[in-house]
């Protein structure tokens, strides 16, 4: 009975909650239950996903260095996060929004490569709701935190799709949803991509 309250608490709060791991699944090769192309190891649904509107990586080390748009989500340990903004649109008021994090191996993905080194240990903060980064973001100035408490870390590594969350659109529509990605303990880069294999963050709609 104590242990099942506490499950449905960590349960409610999880789906509730803008940032945190909801699920993990393992990728396959081929991703054939919605195979449109051949040879992904995920698909994004036409139509139903956001991809970044915005990335930006900010510094601890160098707290007021603007890094402008970037393409890349880099992380060091302790130093280097990735900020990323997505714009909700109005008319996905209604909607449910997820967030997940697409991770293939390397040897899944056709053209991009990333770097990864380290134990894989990230934690995702959310931002104010409408609070969006852009070309003047730095460590210093980033835009403030919601309502939620952060989220305890997360570990991530090659081969697996990460739902950070699960939530109503309702939170951010008809502005942006953005966050940042940290760690203490990895080297990651990568090119966030949807053109060839999708690899990276991105928002989907249900
Ligand atoms: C969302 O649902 C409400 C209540 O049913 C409705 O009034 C509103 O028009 C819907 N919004 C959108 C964007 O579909
Ligand atoms: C990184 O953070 C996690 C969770 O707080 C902690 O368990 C781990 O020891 C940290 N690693 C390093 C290298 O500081």
């Amino acid at each position: 009975m104590h242990s099942l309250f506490i499950l449905s608490v960590m349960l409610s709060t999880a789906v509730a909650a803008p940032f945190g791991l909801v699920a993990k699944r393992p990728l396959d090769d081929r991703d054939w239950t919605r195979s449109k192309r051949d040879g992904c190891p995920a698909y994004l649904t036409e139509g139903q996903y956001e991809f970044p509107h915005y990335m930006t990586q900010v510094s601890k080390s160098e707290p007021n260095l603007a890094f402008g748009p970037q393409y890349n989500g880099i992380f060091t340990p302790n130093d280097v996060s990735t900020v990323f903004s997505f714009d909700i649109p109005e008319s996905r008021a209604n909607d449910t929004c997820t967030l997940q994090f697409i991770f293939p191996r390397q040897e899944q993905l056709k053209t991009s490569s990333y770097a990864y080194e380290g134990t894989g240990t990230f934690v995702f903060t959310g931002y104010n709701p409408g609070n969006c980064p852009g070309p003047q973001t730095t460590y210093n100035n980033q835009p403030g935190n919601g309502p939620f408490p952060q989220f305890p870390p997360i570990h991530m590594e090659p081969g697996y799709a990460y739902t950070i969350d699960v939530g109503p659109c309702s939170v951010g529509a008809g502005t942006c949803v953005a966050g940042m990605t940290s760690t203490n303990d990895t080297y990651f880069s990568y090119f966030q991509d949807k053109d060839s294999c999708p690899i990276g963050i991105y928002t989907s709609y249900s």
